[in-house]
């Protein structure tokens, strides 16, 4: 009978992952046990520590849904998220940077005509946001299905609002790419706004006196044909949370200027209602392959 102590322990472990047909899988759980018991030994955890920490993944766990997941929001408060994206992402070769999906990539992205208005008529600030996609050359590319989503003018995504299973989706649609690569539309300006608070992970942000906002921003996921899935935001330039983001999601080359124009038409020819933002930002993928995320949902939906 093998009598184990702490390092031998770790020896022990690791070596019960000797059969793992698939060598990255096995190299995978290795590193992970080493790191965890590295973890263990380091702090000299104790049982109520470690039954705490149990408690509070069961916590996360029983807080996610369909339209909610918990897991990323962890992940990414924890810098988790930001970090696989720095290590899949270390050479960008002039291509736009790259940021966290987020948890509320959701549902229906419904393709929607060039100039749409996305904001399903909500309160607030309009916005018109016009864009290009190119390769790294510079060259437009066309018939790029583009999904956008962001939150209103309170902060709050679609999705977390109850209206959303009676009324749809709002504030999130697909823009397919014109013969110059260009994609446009109308909408309100986001607001900056907390991650969900009303979880072990939110709990968790305020008990170690984090605050929990996010700077605001438009999500883009650029899905070109023969390119790497672009997944990223913009974010605004002046605002108060770009420095602390909740996400450490921020990077320099994702900030915009939004510029407050009084012009009676708007860059499409159609008339303005009033005083309006522009936001003008454009994209480069790089070559390569890679399969785009689902919006959670829709991808159970598809199988
Ligand atoms: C978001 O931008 O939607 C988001 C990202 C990470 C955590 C919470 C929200
Ligand atoms: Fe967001």
């Amino acid at each position: 009978m093998p009598q184990f102590n702490d390092t031998e322990l770790t020896a022990a472990v690791v070596r019960s992952f000797e059969e793992t047909p698939d060598p990255r899988v096995k190299f995978l759980m290795e590193e992970l046990v080493k790191s965890l018991h590295d973890f263990v030994r380091k702090t000299d955890l104790t049982f109520d520590e470690w039954s705490y920490a149990i408690d509070f993944l069961t916590r996360v766990g029983q807080k996610c849904t369909p339209t909610r997941q918990e897991f990323i929001l962890l992940s990414d408060v924890l810098g988790v998220s930001m970090l696989v994206d720095a290590v899949n992402h270390r050479e960008r070769e002039g291509a736009t940077e790259t940021t966290v999906l987020g948890p509320f990539y959701v549902g229906e992205h419904k393709p929607m005509p060039h100039g749409a208005d996305i904001s399903a008529i909500l309160p607030g600030e309009r916005m018109f946001v016009q864009s290009r996609v190119t390769d790294l050359k510079g060259k437009p590319l066309a018939g790029v299905p583009v999904d956008i989503w962001h939150a209103d003018d309170e902060g709050y995504y679609d999705s977390q609002r109850p209206s959303y299973e009676t009324e749809g989706p709002s504030m999130r649609a697909r823009f397919v790419t014109d013969a110059d690569g260009r994609f446009f539309f109308r909408t309100i300006v986001p607001r900056s706004y907390p991650i969900p608070i009303d979880g072990p992970v939110g709990q968790m942000i305020l008990q170690v006196r984090r605050h929990p906002n996010r700077p605001a921003h438009i999500h883009f996921l650029v899905d070109a044909p023969g390119h790497e899935p672009l997944i990223t935001h913009v974010f605004f330039e002046g605002d108060k949370y770009l420095d602390t983001d909740a996400v450490f999601g921020v990077k320099n080359e994702l900030i915009a200027k939004i510029e407050k124009r009084t012009d009676s038409v708007m860059p499409d020819g159609k008339p303005a209602s009033g005083p309006w933002h522009l936001m003008t930002y454009d994209f480069r993928v790089k070559p390569g392959a890679g399969a785009a995320p689902k919006p959670m949902m829709a991808a159970t939906e598809d199988a």
